[in-house]
């Protein structure tokens, strides 16, 4: 048995904000209350001033895995995942080969299992990601899918996504989308706007996310499908999800870290580091995004964490990859810029990262409670850090935070009633 003594526990699904000790037995939380220390446990971590949440959830990371894994890979990615906080993470498809057979998704998971923390896969929507003919989703799903999605390519075929989306009802299962037209973009990962004028390229403007997440809510309604609208950027797309939810749509919406504290400036002091689809947008959007996350219409806060090597992002901005990698800054970026400024309550800001995106996935973890799976984090929210570079355990260092200072330190993340990583 495992004591964690002294800690503020915090466990959103509960509504549980107070001291208290937990127990772990087994791979399980066996009681929460106040306990003396006794020889009986193994181990006794000292929680005293520190955060004891459920191990966060991020339902958005790529770890390239397999085919580019000169980026990441399934064991660099969980590492990172855990240093982050994360005891569950579901992986995107768009790797080489895509996941879009059930021999590739079975070798994958087959791997996963071996790793220590959950993490599962998505498969793809369409074959090959060319948005025309779908995947065999039932398939895939018995083979062990998480959801679905082509995350980082747009779906643009309506009657494609809308049969994808009426197999995803019937297996009740959650399709994810990257909304982005591409035909209204002229080049990817900048707004477009001012700051893209100034930069000389083309740029991404938010109507090009604002159409799809229009027609793709219309298209959840009328299918029933239980639709994530990922890493949404533009303040018209949260009042389209907003009152696409009031409608009866079963809409839920994801913002990144990246999203709601920066802005379109950061490509001017960060070149390629902050290029990501979709872009970085004004501070008026960044405003609305923080609204729906106060409001509710935004569910979740998942990373995209999207590793590229240095050499690529070292290229001119219209030659290099967007994306930024998320799993080590993510807790931090959410009490920094959500928490302590007033924005969320720590139990709003973890609800987001633990108990909804369970829910959505209908995963068996997410809370604290008595006789759930033993999966925590254990933080410090003052204790303040820099980001740097040789400190990532991910493959990768992409990163536009690199040299902020942050508040919020995890020391220990526990999986299964193992320790995975310890500060
Ligand atoms: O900027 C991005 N990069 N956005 C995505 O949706 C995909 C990701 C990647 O895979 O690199």
């Amino acid at each position: 048995m495992i004591l964690i003594k002294d800690g503020r526990v915090v466990d959103p699904a509960s509504g549980i904000d107070e001291a208290l000790d937990v127990v772990i037995d087994n791979g399980t939380i066996k009681t929460l209350g106040k306990f003396p220390k006794s020889d009986e446990y193994e181990r006794i971590i000292d929680a005293k001033g520190k955060i004891v949440a459920p191990g966060l959830v991020d339902i958005h990371v790529h770890f390239r895995d397999p085919g580019l894994t000169y980026k990441e890979d399934i064991v660099t990615g969980a590492a990172a995942a855990a240093a982050g906080g994360f005891t569950t993470v579901v992986c995107m498809a768009n790797t080489k080969p895509v996941v879009d057979s059930v021999e590739t998704l079975s070798e994958l998971l087959g791997r996963m299992k071996q790793l220590p923390i959950h993490v599962l896969s998505a498969a793809a929507v369409t074959k090959g990601f060319q948005g025309k003919e779908i995947t065999d989703m039932r398939s895939l799903r018995a083979a062990g899918a998480a959801g679905f999605t082509d995350d980082g390519i747009p779906i643009t075929d309506s009657g494609v996504l809308f049969a994808a989306m009426q197999l995803a009802k019937e297996l009740d299962v959650p399709i994810s989308l990257h909304e982005e037209d591409p035909a209204l973009i002229a080049s990817p990962g900048i707004n477009q706007g001012a700051i893209s004028r100034q930069l000389g390229v083309g740029g991404a403007p938010a109507l090009a996310e604002e159409s799809l997440v229009a027609r793709d809510c219309m298209l959840a309604l009328r299918s029933g499908a239980k639709v994530d609208i990922q890493h949404i950027s533009s303040g018209v797309s949260v009042d389209v999800v907003r009152s696409m939810k009031k409608l009866g749509a079963s809409v839920y919406a994801e913002v990144t870290p990246q999203h709601f504290s920066l802005t379109e400036q950061a490509a001017l002091e960060r070149g390629a580091l902050a290029k990501v689809n979709p872009p970085l947008r004004t501070e008026a959007d960044r405003y609305a995004l923080i609204r729906g996350l106060k409001d509710g219409t935004i569910d979740f806060i998942a990373t995209d964490h999207a590793p590229h090597s240095r050499e690529e992002k070292a290229q001119p901005l219209n030659k290099a990859p967007s994306g930024m990698i998320g799993l080590e800054t993510a807790l931090a970026l959410g009490i920094t810029n959500l928490v302590r400024k007033g924005h969320l309550t720590l139990l709003q800001l973890l609800e987001k990262m633990t108990i909804n995106p369970a829910r959505f996935y209908g995963l068996d973890c997410g809370t604290l409670q008595a006789g759930a799976a033993a999966d925590l984090v254990i933080f410090d929210e003052r204790e303040t850090w820099v980001v740097e570079e040789d400190k990532f355990r991910s493959k990768s260092c992409n990163s536009p935070f690199l040299g902020m200072e942050l508040y919020g330190t995890v020391h220990y993340t526990i999986c299964g009633g193992r320790v995975v990583f310890e500060a």
